[in-house]
């Protein structure tokens, strides 16, 4: 691709403009990637590195020179099959892989209880109405129809499912949390192991360019051993509001807690890097401001009830989803976007995303911190904060001959002897670009019956699961947990 003296992108090839009108990177080699750096931005070297490609780097560092590449993928002939199960928000984003790989991956059958979704879903992936169930039930009382199934449902209907898919011989992609109590977790643990399913759970930001590269150049010694890391999970305040205040996860009686539902991501993370099981995690948080007594004078249960402070609430519903028209997804809006202002005020007088987010019946934590001991002698301190104004995970890792700063979008690594600092820059969709990545590994994985090609298998993904457990028992009843990790 020619790319003019100051940067600016001239003309595609075929295969770019492929690339660039399917929205699909994920075949782009490296090296393509880079070369289009002022078309996507997706890597900028700053400081000494400023003028090298990521050949350059890779080859001083004795790296793969594409940081994507997989040597495990091969060419499939004939597409995986699966049902999805829940056609949520989560849902559809991993059935979009079908519609964007239809050579790899087809849905041949959804389950939804709600029937605009399985409306929906029939035209998006082309099923006839007997491919369509009601419950999630109907799919396991038929003889197996499938290679595999994706079960996106909400969190505490994850284990009934998942256990009727193992008995009935399908492999599995499942949302996480693996579910909501530890003897579950094991209990699926145990049957994916008797039954030698591929069980892969969607710890998404394992996938992530970001959190892939930061692996490499610690797993590459370039910062010597990790001695300690911090790591930090902002979720902005919106996001607060809408998920865990009014959305489906504010209760942890209803749903899991929030160390388990949002966090076990940066357990997953944290154990991944370290690269060894912990031994002890102690957990301190509570709910400090989403309460009643902090419900401002003139407030109503609801913003549209005439609310005197709904002009001057951050976290007014009028603002956040009907004039700024964030978060809509929750909403199953019609297509017909002139009857949306309608559509979203009826919403905000009957569901809960139009309650006051200081008169709900929530109870999740607004701000935690995990302290962590590594059995190799590491040790991690890993916060969870609400009331901020950004995302993106900030962590700092600490080793013998270096460190590293990063946002979820640029890292800098400092070597403390020639004190030269690298910097890796990349700009991603969501979840850092993990959740198509991980669908790409899921169907090979399915594909070649190897569940090594997958790097959250359940294997490995239920140990930061048990970390999250062993937290939120530390918070509750104040003590020390020590995780036992020996689940064969
Ligand atoms: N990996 C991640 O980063 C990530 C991010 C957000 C959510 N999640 C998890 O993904 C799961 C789904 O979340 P979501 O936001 O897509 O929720 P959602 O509510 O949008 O989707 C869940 C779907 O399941 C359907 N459902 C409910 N009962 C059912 C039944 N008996 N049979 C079949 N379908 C049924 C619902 O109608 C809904 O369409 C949750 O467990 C959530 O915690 C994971």
């Amino acid at each position: 691709m020619p790319i003019s003296n100051d940067g600016i992108f001239v003309v595609l090839t075929i295969q770019e403009c492929y690339y660039f009108l399917t929205g699909n990177f994920l075949y782009m080699s490296l090296r393509q990637f880079i070369a289009s750096r002022k078309f996507l931005r997706p890597f900028q070297f700053i400081k000494d590195t400023a003028t090298l490609g990521w050949n350059e780097v890779a080859s001083i560092f004795g790296m793969h020179d594409d940081v994507f590449y997989n040597p495990g993928h091969i060419k499939i002939e004939k597409p995986v099959t699966a049902i999805l199960i829940g056609v949520g928000h989560r849902g559809s984003i991993y059935a979009d892989y079908a519609i964007k790989n239809p050579g790899e991956l087809t849905i041949v059958a959804v389950a939804d209880i709600n029937p605009e979704r399985r409306k929906k879903a029939a035209s998006l992936y082309k099923l006839s109405q007997d491919c369509c169930f009601k419950d999630w039930k109907e799919v396991f009382s038929k003889e197996k129809f499938a290679d595999a199934v994706i079960i996106a449902t909400p969190d505490q209907l994850h284990t009934q499912p998942c256990l009727a898919a193992l008995d009935a011989c399908y492999d599995i992609l499942l949302e996480k949390p693996i579910a909501t109590t530890e003897a579950e977790c094991r209990l699926i643990l145990q049957k994916a192991i008797e039954t030698n399913r591929i069980v892969g759970v969607c710890h998404v930001l394992r996938y992530s360019p970001y959190f892939r590269e930061l692996k490499e150049v610690i797993d590459a010694g370039l910062i010597g051993d990790i001695i300690s890391v911090q790591h930090m999970e902002p979720i902005e305040h919106i996001h607060m509001s809408h998920s865990y205040v009014r959305g489906k996860w504010r209760n942890s009686k209803n749903a899991a807690p929030i160390i388990l539902a949002k966090s076990s991501h940066d357990t997953d993370i944290i154990r991944w890097l370290v690269n060894s099981p912990v031994h002890d995690v102690h957990c301190f948080g509570n709910l400090r401001w989403f309460t009643n007594r902090n419900a401002p004078e003139g407030s109503t249960e609801r913003c549209t009830d005439g609310c005197k402070v709904e002009g001057t609430c951050p976290y007014s519903a009028l603002q956040i989803y009907y004039r700024d028209r964030k978060r809509l997804y929750v909403f199953d809006l019609p297509a017909d976007e002139s009857r949306w202002d309608e559509k979203i005020i009826e919403q905000l007088k009957t569901t809960d995303y139009g309650r006051c987010v200081y008169r709900m019946d929530n109870d999740q934590p607004d701000h935690l911190t995990v302290n962590m001991l590594f059995e190799n002698g590491v040790t991690a301190a890993f916060s969870m904060e609400a009331h901020v104004s950004y995302e993106g995970r900030r962590t700092r890792i600490m080793g013998s001959k270096g460190d590293i700063m990063g946002d979820m979008e640029t890292f800098i690594m400092t070597d403390f002897q020639t004190r030269k600092q690298t910097s890796w820059s990349l700009v991603t969709d969501t979840h850092g670009g993990g959740d198509h990545r991980l669908m790409k590994d899921w169907v090979q994985a399915v594909y070649q019956q190897n569940k090594d090609l997958l790097s959250s298998s359940i294997e490995v993904s239920v140990e930061s699961h048990l970390m999250a457990f062993g937290a939120e028992r530390s918070r509750q009843n104040r003590t020390i947990e020590d995780i036992r990790l020996s689940v064969q």
